[in-house]
């Protein structure tokens, strides 16, 4: 019998994972789902399929609230998180306290409560501009944005609280994560998630840079098998490690217009505009270590993925 908690449960990769616990199969066995969301970025209206999960409404940046999201829980997959470098950009304070704090505070409540493994959502963003292709976890970090300083300050808050108090803890930096329930609609929302709201609008979509930018866009299911293996993988293998979580194929936001052109039947061209601020140029991951540490294979291509997010979000428009 085990007691799963989500954070950022009603956002788009929290959701993701609370159903994919709830189908498993567990819950018939006394297993038991639970979700913590401040409603800042997730919304309410994620949380519809997903009811059996007992929900939590507030924000981790409150001991209390982090308290009673961990009581009598076994494993924690963080997911909440202000999830944006822009938006980081605007407001490093508010990405510090969503990520930063929430982060620190929902360990302690975890040490308290005896929780056994916490999986934490860590972000390529650390890698920043090096050049080196692929980024590999022995690299050094390289941040240019306040959003990949909290991300980085969670995984070694994890790693931590492993050596300190013996908690498990495993990272998975998820790169480009995309499909159904991705917001579309915030001025802070992933590329693949503005572009396929656009398309399907027929409205004209803007490309920041010349578009020759590539990114190892990793498809949810993806993300919930890792999650899923990183819960299940014995502490001596994973607890304290971080690994990379993505696809190891890139693909150029202009490839990535032209293959949404052909499922959605826009037929204009992007606008292009001046390159975004703490922008990658390249992101590919080596998906090497996930794969040996806990028999992680990429299961949805990008082409796969994509047609599914573009049906989904076609099925889902109002
Ligand atoms: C970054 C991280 C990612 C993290 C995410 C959280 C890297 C390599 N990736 O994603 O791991 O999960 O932040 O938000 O750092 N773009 C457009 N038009 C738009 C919107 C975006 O051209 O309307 C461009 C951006 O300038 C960028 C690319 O699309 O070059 C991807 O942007 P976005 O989806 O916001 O993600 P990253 O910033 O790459």
């Amino acid at each position: 019998m085990a007691k799963y908690l989500v954070t950022g449960a009603a956002g788009f990769i929290g959701r993701s994972i609370a159903a994919a616990l709830l189908s498993r199969g567990d819950l018939a066995r006394g297993d038991s789902v639970r979700g913590v969301d401040s409603l800042i970025t997730g919304k309410r209206a994620n949380l519809a399929g997903v009811e059996a999960m007992e929900f939590i409404e507030g924000d981790l940046a409150d001991p209390a609230v982090c308290a009673k999201a961990c009581a009598g829980v076994e494993v924690v997959f963080h997911e909440a998180a202000l999830a944006s470098v822009p938006r980081s950009v605007a407001d490093p304070v508010a990405t510090n306290r969503n990520c930063v704090e929430a982060t620190l505070n929902l360990l302690v409540a975890a040490r308290v409560a005896g929780v056994r493994r916490v999986i934490y959502a860590g972000s390529s963003s650390v890698y920043g501009d090096t050049p080196t292709l692929p980024k590999h976890e022995a690299m050094l970090p390289n941040l240019i944005s306040p959003y990949a300083a909290a991300k980085l300050a969670g995984e070694h808050y994890m790693s931590a609280f492993t050596r300190v108090y013996g908690l498990e803890t495993v990272t998975l930096r998820y790169f480009n994560v995309f499909g159904p329930f991705q917001d579309p609609a915030s001025q802070y929302s992933g590329v693949l998630a503005i572009f396929c709201r656009k398309l399907l609008a027929g409205e004209q979509p803007t490309i920041y840079g010349d578009g020759e930018q590539s990114r190892d866009f990793t498809f949810i299911e993806n993300v919930i098998k890792a999650n899923l293996l990183a819960a299940d993988a014995p502490a001596e293998k994973v607890s304290g490690k971080t690994m990379n979580l993505a696809t190891g194929a890139a693909v150029t936001l202009n490839q990535a217009f032209e293959i949404l052109c052909g499922l959605t039947g826009y037929k204009g061209k992007p606008a292009y505009a001046e390159p975004r601020s703490g922008d990658i140029r390249h992101s590919l991951a080596d998906i090497g270590r996930a794969r040996d540490l806990l028999g992680y294979t990429p299961q949805v291509d990008f082409r796969e993925g994509i047609r599914r997010t573009v049906e989904w979000y076609r099925t889902t428009r109002e």
